[in-house]
């Protein structure tokens, strides 16, 4: 099975960003362990972060075609990007997107979010490890 992981704006930052809300651990340490992870379950990995829209939505359209599944973190775009979420829709690939916080714990504007509704699923709160489990969620649901 291949996956494409996209994390979306500001998540390069992650270890020196508000860590006591997205955790301690590097954009590149939580990318380890995605591939180990999928690794281990026999799943092909390509992971990309951007910090533009466009570029979030152009990976994506590319992910029909190669991939079976996405995982996507759309970041701050989760909460204004129509463009994502209409991606989403349109390649019709089964979508777990994650937060690494719970944004419905958090301000107001972060409870609205226009990419979850194209999406399968939705793993927050669990920090770099609600990868992992969107990565065993996308085998459990192509699963025949
Ligand atoms: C985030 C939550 C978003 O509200 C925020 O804008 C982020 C990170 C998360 O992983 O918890 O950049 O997507």
């Amino acid at each position: 099975m291949n996956v494409v992981v996209l994390h979306g704006p500001n998540l390069n930052l992650l270890g020196n960003r508000e860590p006591e809300i997205y955790g301690h651990l590097s954009l590149a340490q939580i990318d380890r362990r995605i591939a180990d992870r999928a690794a281990e379950l026999g799943i092909a990995v390509h992971i990309r972060q951007s910090n533009l829209e466009g570029e979030l939505v152009t990976e994506v359209q590319r992910a029909r075609g190669w991939a079976a599944g996405i995982v996507i973190n759309p970041a701050g775009y989760s909460h204004t990007s129509v463009a994502i979420r209409d991606a989403v829709a349109a390649v019709g690939l089964p979508t777990i997107e994650v937060h690494l916080s719970n944004p419905a714990g958090r301000e107001d504007f972060r409870r609205t979010d226009l990419v979850a509704g194209a999406c399968t699923g939705m793993i927050t709160g669990l920090g770099w490890r609600g990868y992992l489990l969107a990565l065993e969620a996308l085998l459990a649901i192509s699963a025949p």
